[in-house]
């Protein structure tokens, strides 16, 4: 009796199309910062040849897992759309938000969260072959200051950047050196200094640096209460500065990427996405970042 209901189901298994076998995995990779900072890697099925790489960073309080199942987060379903790779990094610290804060995370191979994610991106080029001009940096709040210290200590490794809700590189440094520190007067939006300031606070962490350095592309919301709204100007003094271009934009464009955003140009490698009445959450229409990044 219960014989050609087991054929039947084995008969529909073999015709139905082949399951999606492509999951988020944890991987160990070659790590030698003292962060050890988990691994998580998306493969997807239709995975292209030397594909392009998305290193995905989570807020406080999320995780990879987490950040992954985000449904405002555009990556998972552009990499199964386009066949990149995303990297999705899971913070080792307690309320796992990003350490940036220590010397060693705002130093080029200084032992912090910063030195693991690069190995992250250095793995990535080693196993899945990506393509090292194809190297692209996410991420908001935590996440959007860590890709800030990703763009400063690790230029070489990043082509693109694109984050949102964040503060300029440095500004949650601590005063003691303390790891994971949370800095009320950056996140009020009270440190505030010239282009030149900020660009040196860039500058200085990999002093010896002088080649290409990665777009970025800064979102932030007029209505956040977590990272004061005043912290997107400072990005923008920062990144313009390093740019060496000046803060006046060569190009503006009201309501885009969408209604009550405007998009503001500085020369071709720095861009600001400024959003009125957005708060501190992830932007509507983050799939523009996929447009920066030339993923389309
Ligand atoms: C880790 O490895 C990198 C690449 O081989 C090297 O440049 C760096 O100095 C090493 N860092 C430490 C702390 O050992
Ligand atoms: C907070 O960051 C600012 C720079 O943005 C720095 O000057 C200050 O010392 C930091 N505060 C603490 C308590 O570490
Ligand atoms: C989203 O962004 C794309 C490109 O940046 C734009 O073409 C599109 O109109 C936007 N969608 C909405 C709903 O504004």
């Amino acid at each position: 009796m219960l014989l050609p209901a087991i054929l039947g189901s084995l008969l529909l298994a073999a015709q139905a199309p082949q399951a999606l076998a492509a999951k988020l995995t944890q991987v160990d990779y070659p790590n030698n910062a003292t962060s050890k900072v988990q691994m998580f890697v998306y493969v997807p099925d239709n995975v292209v040849a030397n594909p392009p790489l998305v290193v995905v960073i989570h807020s406080c309080q999320s995780t990879a897992q987490t950040y992954f199942q985000n449904s405002k987060i555009p990556w998972k379903q552009g990499s199964d759309k386009k066949g990149y790779i995303t990297v999705w990094p899971s913070s080792p610290h307690s309320g796992t938000c990003w350490d940036v804060s220590s010397r060693a995370t705002l130093t080029h191979n200084g032992g912090g969260d910063s030195q693991a994610i690069a190995n992250m991106i250095l793995y990535s080029i080693d196993k899945y072959k990506v393509d090292p001009a194809k190297v692209f940096v996410t991420g908001g709040s935590s996440g959007a200051m860590m890709s800030n210290v990703m763009a400063a200590t690790y230029p070489e490794l990043i082509s693109a950047v694109s984050l949102y809700s964040g503060v300029a590189a440095g500004c949650f440094v601590s005063s003691s050196g303390g790891v994971d520190q949370w800095n009320n007067s950056c996140s009020g939006g009270s440190s505030k200094a010239t282009a030149e300031k900020w660009g040196d606070v860039a500058r200085a962490m990999y002093p010896e640096y002088t080649g290409s350095r990665p777009r970025m592309q800064i979102w932030h919301g007029s209505a956040d209460g977590t990272l004061a709204p005043g912290n997107y100007q400072e990005e923008i003094k920062q990144w313009t500065n390093v740019f060496g271009v000046t803060q006046t934009p060569t190009d503006t464009r009201k309501n885009y990427p969408q209604a009550n955003y405007q998009t503001d140009d500085y020369g071709d490698h720095v861009e600001g996405i400024y959003a009125t009445g957005v708060g501190h959450s992830v932007p509507a229409n983050l799939t523009a970042s996929e447009i920066w990044f030339g993923l389309v």
